[in-house]
């Protein structure tokens, strides 16, 4: 631990030196915002926003230490949408077994996914509650540590293939289920997918029910004995692009090929490639670099699933974490972590330790938006997007300095223009996952 904390610590200095560009270092590592217990943009955190867990559930099986949301729409024969629903990957034993952040204790207690029913617009009843999903035929003795997740939409009440990266305890590996929405709290395990590729996997975005982006968050991993201690830190920090994105096309599950039909590297030289995310309209991919502060933009080939062109990097004012497009219109919601040294203390167990939470809204195509120097925009929120970068303009949706009673360490969140509910999850909050709803 001493030898860890020397360690980030010289890197910290050494990136100080090394890395000139001033914003990410501002930012996130020396100055921390004075951001409310809770601020949702159109609506009250006071009165609109609820935890969907149930309070009455045990701590090892609550609804807590939340990593990825996805919506899972269900569609009839024709593809039109009937309903939507909310999945999260939860991980209560988060605190004894972390490949990306530390540290690696026990990888015995399994999370969960969970699965909920967003409130209709305009209701005022009280939000029902999340419920666990159980897991059918899963292999007795896997562990299960969920992060990144997607699933395929349901035409005409079909199953979905859902797939979800699992930090299991040898490697990071990806299980793919079944779900019903006749019986949507049961996903029944269909196979285990594994690739040399997998080096850390932590977030999807699927290009069919067979195929999908995946990033890997690092080279170097915690795994690997003593210098894992250090040089995923350094990776990290010194912001070195040594990662990738891969695209992976699968066999079906019932051929006798081999799981993994072709692999691609769809983008090489990433530092810290984190949240991925394709949008709508199947031409573009958003990724976020966690330790450079930024959002990229891709043009796809659908027909390919190419990267064809870099169209655009868009600095935010946090580490990045996922990224999630809202669909029916062109908004990618991006959320992350203001402030990189509280999420450490957060993870280190440090007593009183909470770290922020934002999520803004970004339009990459709206040629308004385009960089306009240092500009004011963002200036409803408590700590405007604009005091912090210049460049594209954004919105921010939700900011809570996690403290009791906010949210802390937001990885991910998801607006459905339906209900206009937006939903937060916190990778490391005693409430898992904070729904709020819209008074639009
Ligand atoms: C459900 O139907 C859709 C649309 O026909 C199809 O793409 C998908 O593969 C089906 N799901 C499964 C699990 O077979």
């Amino acid at each position: 631990m001493t030898l860890q904390r020397t360690v980030a610590l010289v890197a910290l200095i050494l990136s100080v030196i090394w890395y000139r560009s001033g914003d990410v270092i501002q930012n996130s590592i020396l100055f921390k915002s004075d951001f409310p217990v809770g601020y949702v943009a159109k609506s009250s955190y006071a009165t609109d926003c609820f935890p969907i867990g149930n309070p009455t559930d045990t701590p090892e099986e609550s609804l807590k230490y939340c990593e990825d949301i996805a919506f899972w729409d269900l569609l009839d024969n024709a593809g039109k949408a009937e309903q939507r629903l909310l999945l999260a990957s939860c991980d209560p034993g988060r605190r004894s077994w972390n490949t990306v952040m530390g540290p690696l204790h026990d990888p015995k207690p399994h999370g969960a996914l969970w699965v909920h029913v967003p409130p209709e617009r305009g209701s005022s009843s009280a939000p029902t509650k999340a419920q666990r999903i159980t897991l059918k035929n899963y292999p007795e003795g896997h562990d299960f540590h969920p992060l990144g997740l997607e699933i395929y939409p349901s035409y005409g009440g079909n199953s979905s293939n859902l797939y979800v990266i699992n930090h299991a305890r040898e490697r990071s590996v990806i299980e793919q289920f079944l779900l019903n929405p006749s019986d949507p709290t049961t996903a029944t395990y269909i196979r285990t997918l594994t690739s040399p590729y997998f080096i850390s996997p932590n977030s999807l975005t699927l290009t069919s029910p067979d195929s999908f982006y995946v990033s890997n968050d690092h080279l170097f991993t915690r795994r690997l004995p003593i210098l894992g201690l250090f040089l995923p830190i350094i990776e990290s920090i010194l912001a070195l692009p040594l990662s990738f994105v891969s695209h992976i096309d699968l066999s079906s599950p019932s051929s006798n090929d081999d799981t993994i039909l072709k692999h691609t590297f769809a983008s090489l030289f990433l530092p810290f490639p984190n949240g991925i995310s394709l949008s709508p309209s199947g031409t573009q991919v958003a990724l976020a670099v966690t330790s450079q502060n930024k959002v990229l933009f891709y043009e796809r080939d659908p027909a390919t699933n190419v990267l064809t062109k870099r169209t655009h990097a868009v600095s935010v004012p946090f580490c990045p974490d996922n990224v999630r497009w809202t669909h029916g219109t062109d908004e990618l919601i991006v959320t992350g972590h203001p402030h990189f040294p509280s999420i450490n203390a957060v993870v280190a167990n440090t007593k009183g330790a909470a770290s922020a939470s934002w999520v803004v809204s970004i339009n990459p195509n709206d040629a308004g938006d385009k960089l306009t120097g240092r500009g004011e925009f963002d200036l409803d929120a408590p700590v405007p997007a604009s005091s912090k970068v210049s460049g594209w303009s954004m919105t921010t949706l939700f900011q809570s300095d996690g403290s009791e009673g906010g949210l802390m360490t937001s990885s991910t969140a998801l607006k459905d223009p339906k209900s206009g509910v937006l939903y937060v999850s916190g990778l490391y909050d005693e409430r898992g996952v904070v729904m709020c709803r819209s008074v639009e």
